[in-house]
């Protein structure tokens, strides 16, 4: 597709929803009324006030990202209480721009850790002092939540003051990437812990972590609350938790002094989809700030800069994906997951790029084969050493990666495979119910019936549901 059609695109956004056409026959309108009402029963169930947690018991905090896709979700039907999830969350940003990753909620205290003492931010002066949150953020998805708020408000001119504080808000979090995360001004911020990515067990963490070299003596004791609700199975292990720990540890101890904290810090990852993310908000920004009469030089120049630069360092030719980059290492993690196709979200790849991706995805890498179909799409691909159909980020099928990589394809005109991946959804959703994370083999092997795992009832599986099916 040439820069011509692709601009043309953007200006000519299409529309929101297709036909149910799209889906298979037995999503008739009775059962899609009934998935309607089941998505907004979850979200009920787990409003806890101004925001709503993730899921019922594992995660009973405020969640940085799960705000801005469980916003989506009530944009059409709750207006209000879309925006009160993105104030909720905007109240826990740092005083330099950083959102962080959990606002802790203080009825739930000791219900999850590491909770809000574990991390040890009290006394932090960049915290604000009435909230609870962790250290690190999360990927910056506010800007383009914002963006599609701004479409779906029912009262452009009430809402105003909403979208005028958000914008600066999220401006700020932009300006903290770049002037804290993006130390060589290459255009791409790097997240310093698996967290940070949101997707946090990928195989790709091991690669990194297998050059951190530390002492047991150096991951203070802890105790997981993680296991008291999913089977252990379907979540991390436990060196991977240890990792993940001895990160928080050393940030703790340097009281997420930044920038000094990372002169020497061990992780230090450009991950794909995280500046995918930012740039897509990048371009958000550049919407609303036209419509409040914002100067949006610095956003557009933003926007440019990291789309080359995903471009320029994360891209590679020999797997036709976007993988990370290990600023420690310096060098590409040459490994093949989800997030290395949300590039198509900001627009950074070319015609041969996306050609190269369309194809990965309807490959064996994503789609399986014909004897052995997968749902698109895998966390991790499908061939990767480290894949497991089960367990967290390695494998499963997350609904909200699949949004992210609907919207992408439709910007580039791809919508049979965009349908695909909605029709792949919501058949999880509809076969399983609202989980975390689904199995992504069609055929379970002979006596597994379950495909959905870690958390049921889970929120933004249920938002993005609803922005799939209401209009
Ligand atoms: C898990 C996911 C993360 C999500 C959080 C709360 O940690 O990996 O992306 O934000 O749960 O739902």
């Amino acid at each position: 597709m040439v820069a011509s059609q692709i601009n043309n695109l953007l200006n000519h956004p299409q529309p929101l929803h297709t036909s149910m056409n799209d889906l298979p026959p037995h999503f008739d309108s009775a059962a899609t009324s009934n998935m309607v009402a089941a998505a907004k029963n979850v979200l009920k169930s787990n409003i806890l006030g101004a925001f709503t947690k993730p899921a019922p018991s594992l995660y009973p905090h405020q969640w940085n990202w799960d705000a801005g896709f469980i916003a989506l979700g009530y944009a059409r039907s709750d207006f209000r209480q879309a925006c009160s999830e993105m104030t909720a969350l905007f109240r826990g940003q740092w005083a330099h721009g950083m959102v962080p990753q959990i606002v802790f909620s203080v009825k739930n205290v000791g219900k999850y850790f590491p909770g809000y003492f574990f991390w040890d931010t009290r006394d932090v002066p960049l915290k604000p002092r009435n909230t609870r949150t962790s250290g690190i953020s999360m990927p910056p998805v506010h800007g383009f939540v914002l963006n599609r708020l701004l479409q779906l408000t029912p009262d452009q001119k009430a809402y105003r003051p909403f979208f005028r504080r958000m914008f600066d808000r999220v401006l700020l979090l932009h300006q903290y990437y770049y002037q804290f995360r993006d130390p060589d001004r290459e255009g791409l911020a790097f997240i310093c812990h698996p967290w940070e990515s949101g997707m946090d067990n990928l195989p790709t963490w091991e690669e990194v972590f297998s050059q951190i070299h530390f002492n047991d003596s150096e991951v203070p004791p802890y105790e997981r609350r993680d296991l008291e609700h999913v089977d252990a199975l379907y979540r991390p292990r436990q060196q991977s938790y240890d990792r993940y720990i001895y990160l928080v540890n050393r940030m703790r101890q340097q009281r997420y002094q930044e920038p000094e904290m990372w002169d020497d810090f061990p992780f230090q990852v450009q991950e794909p989809m995280f500046n995918a993310i930012l740039s897509h908000s990048n371009e958000a920004l550049l919407e609303i700030g036209a419509w409040l009469r914002r100067d949006t030089g610095q956003l557009r120049e933003w926007h440019t800069q990291t789309n080359r630069a995903i471009n320029d360092k994360l891209w590679s030719e020999s797997r036709g994906i976007y993988v990370s980059y290990d600023r420690v290492q310096r060098r590409q993690i040459p490994l093949t997951t989800a997030g290395g196709l949300i590039p198509l979200l900001c627009s950074a790849p070319d015609a041969a790029q996306t050609a190269r991706m369309v194809a990965l995805l309807q490959s064996p890498v994503f789609a399986g084969e014909p004897e052995h179909p997968a749902w698109l799409c895998a966390s991790t691909a499908l061939n990767e050493p480290g894949f497991d159909p089960h367990r967290y980020w390695r494998g499963p099928v997350w609904i909200n990666m699949n949004w992210m990589l609907y919207h992408g394809l439709r910007r580039y005109g791809h919508h049979p495979l965009a349908e695909r991946i909605r029709a792949d959804s919501l058949e999880l959703v509809r076969k399983y119910g609202f989980w975390e994370y689904f199995n992504p083999w069609k055929n379970l092997p002979e006596g597994e019936t379950k495909g959905g795992y870690g958390s049921n009832q889970f929120s933004w599986t249920a938002a993005l549901t609803l922005d799939w099916l209401e209009r």
